[in-house]
């Protein structure tokens, strides 16, 4: 859990280049799927390298809490003894899945189809997210929950006792959505066809075509159209979680602004769902090398190698959103290092995340004295060719990523950057603090 506790002021400030290798903790996402469909498989599941931080926690909790067994073995090693599909156990007290967003919306997913009830609850951040757009598609499998106001957490949920399968075409482009009604079509006889116009992260479903469910995505004119059949007896698997780019994202951007920096980052994930910011940093002229590319347990994933570079502002296409969507806040800002300015648009789903990411991320970046102008799905950031004041605080909302964007900025402002609160970094990246200062970066 995380914003319950006091808040953690933090601050960084410019020094000496950064250097050395950054080892970066197991990737959010598939952590997560890992944890769940280890629950919903017969047999012993193996997981090398889970990401130990809160959020993930929070999941590995609710899934015990649903009947599995689940066992921290060692450092990022865990096992999950599960229950197989539509073997989920009514838990017995509230779930709490603290800051993720994407725990809960996975999770609720996974029960809603067995003929069991829970309550959710979360943060304050979590508790201020829409749920609607999970529990919509969810009713139409024939779950039912109710929630406070407009169907936001504390959430009960009653799994349906018939699910009928369901063709639903996601109103967002969001792997959240799409990944809860795949999982609740696991205990749905028949097909569900779940489609997004846009393609999001697809960890699902390479992780339920892994542990053995037959599930196949085809390209029509309405989209990608993902058909999965219910009921398949999903098997436990080995999995060895590639390192998050997510996190990576924040020493990479780091060292393209903090001059005379190189670092190496070992074996990032590169799905190509999830790596849209390094295509963009590349456009903006970071010098970034991807070698050793290879596939590890079904993902692709690469050792990437980064100088400080000089870089120019560009326009983020907006189809490439959905692939660096949890990325902006970092991009906003090296943009402002950047020279030109860095358009960014399409991104109105930074507005239902953590915090309201753009509103966070403009707000921040005014108080270092960068000019941004912004919209209800847009972001443009002034870059000021490597002269950026600083000084100012910015307020992180409970969200980690906004807290870790502006401590990676400061490292090549003028003067200090403060941020309120880096409490959430815990969420995500627990040894960012102690990774970064290893590198050579100064962050109290
Ligand atoms: C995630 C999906 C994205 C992303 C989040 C992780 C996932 O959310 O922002 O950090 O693991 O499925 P949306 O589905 O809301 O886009």
């Amino acid at each position: 859990m995380s914003g319950h506790g006091t808040p953690i002021p933090m601050q960084s400030r410019a020094g000496g280049p950064l250097s050395g290798t950054a080892e970066i903790p197991g990737d959010k996402s598939v952590s997560h799927r890992s944890l769940i469909l280890g629950a919903l498989s017969v047999g012993q599941t193996n997981i090398t390298g889970l990401l130990e931080g809160e959020d993930i926690l929070d999941t590995a909790k609710a899934m015990s809490a649903f009947g599995a067994d689940v066992q921290r073995i060692g450092d990022g090693e865990w096992t999950v003894s599960g229950v197989g599909v539509g073997g989920f156990a009514e838990p017995e007290d509230v779930i709490d899945c603290g800051n993720a967003g994407t725990g809960v919306r996975l999770i609720m997913g996974a029960m809603s189809t067995s003929p069991i009830t829970a309550t959710f609850t979360g943060d304050a951040s979590l508790r201020s997210r829409p749920m609607g757009r999970i529990t919509d598609p969810l009713a139409l499998f024939g779950a039912q929950s109710v929630g406070r106001d407009k169907g936001m957490l504390p959430l009960t949920m009653v799994g349906a006792r018939d699910p009928m399968p369901v063709r639903y075409t996601s109103p967002h482009p969001s792997a959240q959505i799409k990944s809860a009604v795949l999982l609740a079509g696991l205990n749905t006889p028949g097909k569900t066809v779940l489609i997004e116009k846009e393609k999001t992260r697809d960890h699902t479903e390479r992780m339920l075509r892994g542990f053995g469910a037959e599930i196949e995505t085809v390209e029509t004119d309405e989209g990608f159209e993902i058909t999965l059949t219910g009921q398949p007896e999903l098997k436990a698997q080995d999995i060895a979680v590639p390192r998050d780019p997510s996190s990576a994202a924040f020493p990479v951007c780091a060292a393209l602004i903090v001059e005379g920096s190189e670092i190496v980052l070992p074996n990032i994930g590169l799905n190509p769902t999830r790596a849209g910011l390094f295509t963009t940093l590349v456009e903006m002229g970071a010098d970034i090398t991807f070698e050793n590319e290879r596939e590890e347990g079904g993902e692709p994933v690469a050792d990437l190698r980064v100088k400080a570079s000089k870089l120019k502002g560009v326009e983020v296409p907006e189809e490439r959103a959905p692939s660096m969507i949890d990325e902006y806040p970092i991009l906003s800002a090296v943009a402002a290092f950047a020279t030109g300015k860095t358009v960014m648009r399409g991104v109105k789903e930074l507005r239902v995340k953590e915090c309201d990411r753009i509103d966070a991320m403009a707000r921040g970046l005014e108080a270092q004295g960068v000019q941004i102008e912004e919209g209800e799905d847009f972001l443009i950031v002034h870059g000021q060719s490597g002269e950026v004041k600083g000084g100012g605080t910015a307020k992180t909302f409970i969200d980690h990523r906004i807290a870790m964007s502006f401590l990676c900025m400061g490292l090549a402002t003028k003067e200090p950057v403060s941020v309120d609160d880096g409490a959430a970094i815990a969420t995500s990246f627990p040894i960012f603090q102690d990774l970064m200062k290893g590198l050579g970066a100064d962050i109290s």
